[in-house]
């Protein structure tokens, strides 16, 4: 197959099936996790169609300019960016948010914290609740608890400029930027003085600094560092929160707070020493936990 043509031509008789077994083992040798359903995924995108309808199409051929992308996709995925930076789309409690490298790519345990948190809005006694979400990233806790909770204030702070710009694109997008008061600083004190919460959801960053460099590559060098790094012990900003978010509660107000596996112990003795009360510690979807929910003991 000397002649170019007849390459280009050979090319556009690839049929869906070959793509998908061809990019299984070139993505498994770079080491991917799960590398059939990251290639399914990619296609899917590519070729605009639900991933169960490959199974349908597998003798469809692709033509030069899909080949071409998703050659160029699957090369990237093998150099290890993570497959939400390449749609530009993530899932995330029933909606899509965009995402790319200014933000952390929500994660499912996250949803959890978010399903907690509505559900606590629900039987707060109070007809319009106050809600800060600290460290907001994409906005996805934010934007989930302004569609669960349509009287809800929100206000989503962030320390990254780039994420706030990311966050209020993906609140017009899903009709709820008017409700949400957006902050850009460093910790509480970044939030407007006598603002005060009846919930407040964090997802801080509590990796710690040391552990960074053994994540995997899709994590380690393609999150933001601010998103990941905790700190020595991986606390840093927990242990601010465990100081300092209780004189920014309402009466009734509560925390809820995600954390590193392995941190339950630690992260629970930190807010008891701050004079808080530990209601509960929750699990993820793997049973592992991962969500501290809290109130001041002295009201
Ligand atoms: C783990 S990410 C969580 C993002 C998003 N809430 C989520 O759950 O996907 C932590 C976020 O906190 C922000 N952040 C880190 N330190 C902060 C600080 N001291 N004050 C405010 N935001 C901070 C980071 O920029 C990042 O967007």
């Amino acid at each position: 197959m000397a002649d170019p043509a007849d390459r280009r031509r050979y090319s556009c008789l690839v049929t869906v099936l070959e793509v998908i077994r061809r990019s299984t083992d070139y993505l498994a040798q770079k080491g991917v996790d799960s590398p059939r359903l990251q290639i399914e995924l990619l296609l899917a995108h590519v070729l605009k169609l639900p991933r169960l309808q490959l199974y349908l199409n597998f003798e469809r051929t692709l033509g030069e300019s899909d080949l071409a992308t998703v050659r160029a996709l699957v090369r990237r995925r093998g150099n290890r960016e993570p497959l939400q930076h390449l749609t530009g789309l993530v899932s995330f409690c029933g909606f899509e948010l965009a995402v790319g490298p200014d933000v952390l790519i929500p994660r499912p345990e996250t949803e959890v914290l978010a399903e907690r948190a509505w559900t606590l809005l629900e039987t707060l006694p109070v007809a319009a609740p106050a809600v800060l979400d600290f460290g907001t990233g994409s906005g996805c806790l934010a934007i989930a608890l302004a569609r669960h909770c349509p009287a809800a204030h929100i206000t989503a702070l962030d320390i990254s400029e780039p994420a706030l710009v990311r966050a209020r694109a993906n609140a017009e997008r899903q009709g709820v930027a008017d409700r949400i008061e957006w902050a850009r600083g460093d910790g509480l004190a970044a939030v407007r003085p006598g603002l005060h919460f009846d919930v407040i959801v964090a997802n801080p960053p509590y990796i710690p600094s040391v552990e960074i460099e053994r994540l995997a590559p899709e994590v380690r060098d393609h999150d933001p560092r601010p998103a990941l790094d905790g700190g020595p012990d991986g606390l840093d900003v927990i242990r601010q929160l465990a100081a300092g978010a209780a004189a920014r509660l309402n009466r009734s107000g509560h925390l809820l707070v995600e954390f590193g596996d392995g941190q339950a112990t630690a992260v629970s003795d930190l807010f008891v020493r701050h004079g808080w009360i530990v209601e509960a510690v929750e699990a993820d979807l793997s049973g592992r936990e991962r969500i501290l929910i809290a109130r001041p003991a002295r009201r």
